[in-house]
């Protein structure tokens, strides 16, 4: 996809269709006046009809009339008050999605007043819109059927419309909203894959090409190994699956160099690529999700990527645990009794707790390899998506100035995030008769146990994202389809990149 930002007005841009973006009830002054007496009056006429409605994402199509576009696609904002940069993404996205199934080769997107209504003006809103769109492209149906007929449609070129902006400044921001964007595609793509595709082996494959592609060291911890390193809560939930775990460990720049902010971050990703609970087998219904379980480590693997492209030699680390959890007889039982990477014992009481058992030992790793800043993200606990749904992700973090520095990450890059608390009080609930804990308590609370298990491997500044929720879809909105949404990609990159020279 060519783009091209403009700073001409929007009737004079030449393209199948032209986005008209409002906030608000739809209120014909200036330039959108211009367009709608251009357009032979049809945005009034829908409007006043009940087609073209001011709810957000709602939408209508027009012909061109007098526009040099051959089509008018008018996109409710919602109100002004809540748009935010996460919805100027949307927007992007709810465009390039509304288009699905029809021919269109030439997009132009006229920025209206959304650079007004978001911190950083147009040039954040030429980011976030061309992200949007880039997102917007991606459509999980053609994984599987590359002739699937009904997806957006694969631009040739994409136009943002700013009459009077800077327009090298515009165009970098919208360059760099396209990278991101292919970024979280990337990890869709590999996290919507079937389990009988992607196994551990398969995963490691995928980050080696990818490694190849942006210049990165890449490792990849076989089972011998991983003994020889202690990592005996990983081993412990690879063993039950004839596909053997992967421990697969990115590095760009230097090994040991810190970034611009003084830090080696490391970003560490939960790859269960099927959760069937293991013995602590899970229910039938919906088990098929499970295979999103890799969720985590499809976005740290394309989150060092997105940053290698934009930032090359950025010193960090993407470590991703990549098992499978399965029943069988070589498999974990409950009430087996394992020791850490750091030498903590650990008594499996549920082989369904298995998340923060690998990623436990991937923390120690990135220690050990000299990380000075963690973030891991999972799609750890059923019970974040209770307690938030999939618009928000949970999140934890010590000390609060590094979760603030992830949070602010996390609002430049249009995600949202909702701090919860250790309670240590719970801490108990995880005592063993005979390890140092258990990997679960009771089921009350079960989301901050499981952040004060994790906790249990970090010596560092450390955060963790629960992205069980927010990591995919179940029901397509009219921004995303069902399935894998990229989330927490585009924080990670603005995380490191905040370190970038
Ligand atoms: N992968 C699941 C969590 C999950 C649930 C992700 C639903 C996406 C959607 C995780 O490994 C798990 O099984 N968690 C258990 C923990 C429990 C056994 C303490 C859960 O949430 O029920
Ligand atoms: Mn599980
Ligand atoms: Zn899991």
């Amino acid at each position: 996809m060519q783009l091209r930002v403009v700073v001409d007005q929007p009737w004079d841009v030449a393209a199948d269709v032209l986005a008209v973006p409002f906030a608000g009830d739809l209120r014909l002054e200036g330039p959108l006046a211009e367009i709608d007496k251009r357009a032979d009056g049809e945005l009034a006429a829908l409007y006043a009809l009940g087609e073209l409605k001011a709810e957000r994402y709602g939408t209508a199509m027009a012909a061109g009339g007098q526009l040099r576009a051959g089509r008018l696609l008018a996109m409710s904002a919602g109100d002004a008050a809540g748009v935010s940069r996460q919805v100027v993404l949307r927007i992007g996205s709810a465009i390039e999605r509304r288009l699905a199934g029809r021919s269109v080769r030439t997009l132009a997107i006229w920025l209206g007043d959304l650079g007004h209504l978001i911190d950083g003006g147009e040039e954040a809103a030429a980011e976030l819109l061309a992200r949007g769109v880039v997102e917007g492209e991606f459509e999980p149906a053609t994984i599987y059927r590359p002739d699937y007929k009904n997806a957006p449609p694969a631009l040739d070129e994409l136009i943002l419309v700013a009459p009077g902006a800077d327009r090298a400044a515009l165009t970098k921001a919208a360059e760099r909203g396209v990278i991101v964007g292919e970024g979280a595609n990337l990890a869709r793509r590999l996290d919507n894959r079937a389990a009988n595709d992607v196994s551990p082996e398969v995963l490691a494959g995928e980050a080696r090409a990818i490694a190849e592609r942006h210049g990165l060291f890449i490792d990849v911890i076989e089972p011998a190994r991983a003994a020889e390193l202690g990592m005996g809560m990983f081993l412990a939930v690879g063993s039950g699956s004839d596909n053997p775990p992967r421990m697969i460990v990115l590095r760009s720049g230097e090994e040991g160099a810190s970034d611009a902010a003084g830090r080696r971050l490391a970003i560490v990703g939960k790859g269960v690529c099927f959760d069937s609970g293991g013995i602590s087998i899970k229910p039938a219904a919906q088990m098929e999700e499970m295979k999103m379980d890799k969720t985590g480590a499809c976005t740290v693997i394309a989150a060092i990527a997105t940053v290698a492209r934009l930032a090359p030699g950025t010193p960090m680390l993407a470590i991703a645990p990549t098992v499978e959890n399965m029943p069988g007889p070589h498999s974990a039982r409950p009430g087996d009794i394992v020791k850490a990477m750091n030498g903590k014992t650990v008594d499996i009481v549920n082989t369904d707790a298995e998340g923060r058992l690998i990623l436990g030992d991937a923390m120690c790793y990135a220690e050990k390899l000299g990380a000075t800043h963690l973030v891991d993200i999972a799609t750890l606990t059923g019970a974040v998506a209770r307690a938030l749904g999939d618009q928000m992700t949970g999140a934890f973090g010590s000390p609060q100035t590094w979760y603030d520095t992830v949070a602010a990450a996390g609002e430049r890059a249009g995600e949202r995030y909702w701090q919860l608390p250790f309670i240590d009080e719970y801490r108990k609930d995880l005592d063993s008769w005979y390890a140092d804990f258990t990997n679960t308590g009771s089921a009350d609370g079960g989301l901050v146990k499981s952040a004060l298990f994790l906790r249990e491997f970090a010596t560092v500044p450390w955060v963790h994202l629960d992205i069980a929720g927010t990591g995919y879809f179940r029901k397509k909105t009219a921004y995303a389809p069902a399935g894998a949404t990229g989330v927490a990609h585009a924080t990670l990159v603005e995380l490191a990149l905040s370190g970038a020279k």
